[in-house]
């Protein structure tokens, strides 16, 4: 059945639109952007050049999610690793960037209806890039269509160790930590995305094979696509290409494939 391809996505990316179900495309997508120096380093640039670019990535990708209706993307833009193991000048150039990027971004995401949230330890960020965050979450909050999570200056370690804190921080305020039982429930609500659902897919891009920190108790049972291709040169049709391999996958959840639940099969 021919369905219809939404506004603004161009010819390439309708052709790949056209052999997705649009019924099941992934709500939230994670999305670790790498490969930022590498394509620099290829073309004999300074790594910050690498940074640059991908602001490119970013418009593009985020426009195209949120033209063909994904409900949620987070990108890890910032982690705290980065924080401490990158040289200052670098870290400085990100935060500028950052600045940069949520104002000059800013009528793109509008013009989309783009929400744009965040999660990590935004008190350890500097004063002027938090002011910032805060001026760009204002001027979305009305918008109604795509969620866009910037993670900044996230870990998922540092994000559990937030969550167990706060879990003990209000038993004690509630009368004491005697009676305190924690389950995975309690764990979910008090992790910074708690208000949103998990990640069906998680998108990687310069090769390679690790979550690096990412989202780790919420990508229990996402997908996970791994492409070759440097964040710097990632666009909107990769992201599809990305959703077209998430279809053709079989989500099990720990369960048994529907045709082996009929046969009986006791694998596990
Ligand atoms: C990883 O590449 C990328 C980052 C640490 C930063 C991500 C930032 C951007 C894509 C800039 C624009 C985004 C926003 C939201 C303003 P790397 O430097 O680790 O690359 P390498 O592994 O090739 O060295």
């Amino acid at each position: 059945m021919r369905h219809i391809v939404p506004a603004g996505l161009d010819r390439k990316e309708a052709a790949v639109w056209s052999k997705l179900d649009p019924e099941r495309l992934p709500k939230h997508i994670a999305i670790i952007m790498d490969g930022n120096g590498r394509w620099a380093r290829r073309r004999h640039l300074p790594r910050v050049a690498g940074h640059r670019a991908g602001v490119a990535a970013v418009r593009s990708t985020v426009e195209t999610a949120a033209r063909i209706g994904v409900e949620s993307v987070t990108l890890y833009a910032f982690s705290v690793e980065n924080w401490q193991r990158r040289p200052e000048l670098e870290v400085d150039f990100l935060m500028a960037l950052l600045r940069r990027y949520l104002r000059q971004e800013m009528p793109t995401l509008k013009r989309n209806n783009i929400r744009l949230e965040y999660i990590g330890r935004h008190h350890e960020l500097p004063p002027k890039v938090r002011e910032r965050m805060a001026w760009a979450q204002l001027e979305t909050a009305q918008c109604t269509g795509m969620r866009l999570t910037l993670a900044l200056n996230y870990g998922a370690r540092s994000e559990l160790v937030d969550a167990f804190n706060r879990i003990v921080q209000k038993a004690a305020n509630n009368g004491g930590i005697e009676h305190l039982t924690i389950d995975e429930e309690a764990v979910r609500r008090h992790l910074y995305t708690s208000h949103m659902p998990d990640p069906d897919l998680v998108v990687r891009t310069s090769g390679e094979m690790r979550l690096s920190n990412f989202l780790l108790w919420q990508v229990a049972y996402a997908e996970i696509y791994v492409t070759e291709t440097l964040w710097p040169d990632f666009r909107g049709i990769h992201l599809l290409e990305a959703i077209a391999e998430y279809q053709k996958r079989e989500r099990r959840y720990g369960g048994l494939a529907p045709a082996r639940d009929h046969a009986g099969s006791r694998r596990v």
